[in-house]
């Protein structure tokens, strides 16, 4: 266990926001959570857990409290005709995940390929892009919880997941720290080609491609449009994309012909990109922060820009959209404010 007395968040988060941790608490091992918790009452909201830091935005200067379970490791559970479970230890790199994956040919990832962040960050926001979701392939999520003192398993069912979505931010959040998932990949991947601008790339072969062709691909896209950030501070998408009903997305049809719109079973989905360009923010500036010039869904800091300044660009953009569209954006970031 490493423990550093008011430690800077600012290489911590990948907004890249100056904030302070009270107290960094560093555990590898769960040994040493269930020591760590043993005398200590549940933290509640003067805790942070944290993984990559890649989905926070840091609201709060001074946080008491700042965990972080570092564990690695990647092993074999189970192999059966179609499918290998893999139990993967929470302070692993997502995309070093990935790419062990697809190094052993087990399909059902390679299209999460290069979203930063850690594996036990990874279900809390059910991470997902270019037609995969983390929830297709989980079987199970282990975590220490802060109620119970002990190593508690969840199957897929239990967690809740949903879009952006699942119990670890609801009911859970700041109730357990997860230790270790659980992964059921496909032996014989099926690649998954739905979303158009992959499947534009591959049009033109014959036979499937391999699914290290397509990780490498998906880099290629995610290299080209999303802001890197070691770069440029930001934390991927900064809303989600709303769902709307089907009077709602025709009225708005009508004034915008070419409204990009994907069919959910709960309504349309319109991209939250699409509506912040088109309301003119794309790759605006106020300040240390803008909306990113390739992909307006994606908030960055110029540099030294702070949690509050951040927040009050989202929010002129949530306004100015809400006037133009009469849709309401909600955050996709998590927002950490806590003290
Ligand atoms: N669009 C615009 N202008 C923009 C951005 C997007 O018009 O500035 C339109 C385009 O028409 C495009 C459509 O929006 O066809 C969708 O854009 P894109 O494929 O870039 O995806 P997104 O809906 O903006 C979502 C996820 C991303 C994920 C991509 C790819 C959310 C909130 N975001 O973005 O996830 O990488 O799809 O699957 O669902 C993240 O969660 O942090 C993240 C980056």
């Amino acid at each position: 266990m490493k423990i550093i007395e008011n430690a800077s968040l600012a290489k911590l988060n990948t907004f890249g926001v100056d904030a302070k941790a009270r107290h960094l608490v560093i555990i590898d091992n769960e040994k040493e959570l269930a020591s760590f918790f043993a005398e200590r009452a549940q933290s509640g909201n003067k805790l942070l857990i944290l993984g990559g830091g890649s989905n926070i935005l840091l609201l709060s200067s001074e946080i008491p409290l700042v965990l972080q379970y570092s564990k690695k490791g990647i092993s074999t559970i189970s192999v059966d005709s179609d499918t290998t479970t893999l139990e993967v230890s929470a302070g692993e790199i997502w995309d070093d995940v990935v790419a062990y994956a697809v190094s052993n040919n087990l399909g059902g990832i390679e299209n999460l390929s290069l979203i930063p962040g850690t594996a036990g960050a990874a279900p809390i926001q059910n991470i997902g892009a270019y037609g995969q979701e983390l929830c297709d392939v989980v079987s199970y999520i282990k975590y220490f919880s802060f109620t119970s003192k002990r190593i508690e398993i969840r199957q897929k069912a239990e967690c809740g997941f949903g879009y952006r979505d699942s119990i670890f931010k609801k009911s859970l959040k700041n109730q357990v720290i997860i230790t270790a998932i659980g992964l059921r990949l496909q032996n014989d991947p099926k690649p998954n080609l739905s979303y158009a601008p992959l499947h534009d790339r591959f049009k033109d072969r014959r036979t499937s491609p391999e699914i290290s062709e397509i990780r490498d691909v998906i880099i290629d896209i995610r290299k080209t449009k999303l802001a890197d950030p070691e770069e440029i501070g930001n934390g991927g998408s900064f809303f989600k994309n709303p769902v709307i009903s089907p009077n709602k997305f025709e009225a708005l049809k009508k004034e915008f012909p070419h409204v990009p719109s994907f069919p959910q079973e709960n309504g349309i989905k319109v991209p939250a990109g699409w509506l912040i360009e088109t309301a003119g923010w794309k790759g605006k500036r106020i300040g240390n922060v803008g909306s990113y010039r390739t992909q307006a869904l994606v908030l960055v800091n110029y540099g030294g820009a702070t949690g509050k300044e951040i927040i009050d660009f989202a929010e002129m953009i949530k306004t100015d959209v809400s006037a133009k569209f009469g849709i309401e954006l909600e955050f996709e970031i998590n927002v950490v404010e806590v003290g």
